[in-house]
């Protein structure tokens, strides 16, 4: 049964306690919800951009690492422009030129990344404070963050009102059940952001991760990171990731799509098995301490970026610093710029429909 502890609490296995997180600009506190299943494994949540700050997890000794980067207060993500661990919305990734039409009304967003819309926008769904509501699972610990997202906020139309369940389970697994509603035609991208670094946070570069990709193809972009709409091959590039790779192994080639992205920071097609069941998207392992990470969902994309904009500067967890390269992200998604690319699957939610989405974080061990 999940138990409410008092602030403040020592997490106990099989637990969830909340506690203080600090406080946004305009005052309002915000909180820090700590699951803990039954083997030990724990995922922190703040309502705060409902951010996954941290993720404890065993490796193959048994010793927990905290394998995500984030902040240790409030404050952090106030600041944050990486996007750590934060539910990203109302439209993940980027929507070209800042512009979509729906219905033959075009809609303006403000351009917060050169001349394109990135992750929602200037205050997205990772500055929003959320509603916490922690709920009884069966298999594990469960956090239910809700917000309404009005009509024109960062000039999307409809009110958006937004449900996100994150559940640990007694697997080791972070389950991220993303569901909306609209009362206007509008267009959802919802993701979460997290950076994982499998050898634990603050210890050095993920390039030795070994990454598999469950993608045929991938979406090539131009120089401002949005898709040219063609649905490029992976095989004879260094996007093939179809058998285990090394992610440094390929990333300083001459390749032109590897230059636009300062490394990988690119949306490959996922090979999906079935409409509604979640699929294997990608696994990544970390072969010193055995940790491995496997991305299931239902999404029809991925975005694998190797942090390339991360630049040491800004501090994180326990004083560490965060230089470039020292995490990756597999962002489940629809496609990037898909309000303006036909061909590819759409993106848009009317009244009475339901947006629904499931992703997984499994982690487990190997020898
Ligand atoms: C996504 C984008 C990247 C970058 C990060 C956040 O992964 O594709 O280009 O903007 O988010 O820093």
């Amino acid at each position: 049964m999940t138990t409410l502890g008092a602030i403040g609490a020592t997490p106990r296995p099989g637990s969830t306690t909340k506690k203080a997180f600090g406080k946004t600009p305009e005052g309002q506190p915000v909180d820090l919800y700590v699951l803990t299943n039954k083997g030990g494994a724990e995922a922190a949540i703040t309502n705060y951009g409902g951010a996954v700050v941290s993720l404890k997890v065993p490796d193959r000794n048994g010793k927990l690492a905290d394998v995500v980067l984030g902040y240790d207060t409030a404050d952090g993500y106030v600041n944050d422009k990486s996007y750590f661990g934060a539910i990203v919305g109302r439209y993940g990734n980027r929507i070209g030129h800042a512009q979509f039409v729906l219905d033959g009304k075009a809609y303006t967003l403000a351009k917060n990344n050169g001349e394109n819309s990135l992750h929602g926008g200037i205050k997205g769904f990772n500055k929003a404070v959320w509603t916490a509501k922690v709920l009884s699972a069966k298999d594990g610990q469960s956090l239910e963050l809700s917000y309404l997202s009005k009509d024109g906020e960062e000039g999307f139309p409809g009110n958006l009102q937004v449900k996100v369940i994150y559940t640990l389970t007694d697997a080791n697994a972070l389950k991220i059940v993303y569901s909306a509603t609209t009362d206007k035609k509008t267009v959802v991208n919802l993701t979460n952001h997290s950076y994982f670094n499998l050898a634990g946070q603050g210890s050095g570069d993920i390039l030795g991760h070994l990454l598999t990709i469950q993608a045929e193809k991938f979406t090539p972009v131009d120089s401002g990171l949005i898709p040219t709409g063609e649905l490029r091959g992976v095989a004879g590039t260094p996007f093939d990731f179809r058998k285990s790779m090394a992610i440094g192994a390929r990333i300083e080639q001459d390749d032109e799509q590897l230059k636009l992205g300062g490394g990988y920071d690119h949306n490959f097609v996922l090979g999906r098995a079935g409409d509604t069941d979640e699929s294997l998207a990608a696994r990544v392992v970390e072969p010193i301490t055995g940790r491995v990470l496997e991305v299931w969902t239902t999404e029809p994309g991925v975005q694998f970026y190797t942090g390339n904009f991360l630049d040491g500067k800004s501090t994180g967890k326990g004083g560490v610093a965060y230089p470039r390269r020292s995490a990756l992200c597999l962002e489940t998604q629809h496609y990037p710029d898909s309000p303006n690319q036909p061909r590819f699957p759409s993106v848009v939610l009317k009244p009475g429909e339901r947006y629904d989405t499931i992703t997984t974080y499994r982690f487990s061990t190997e020898k």
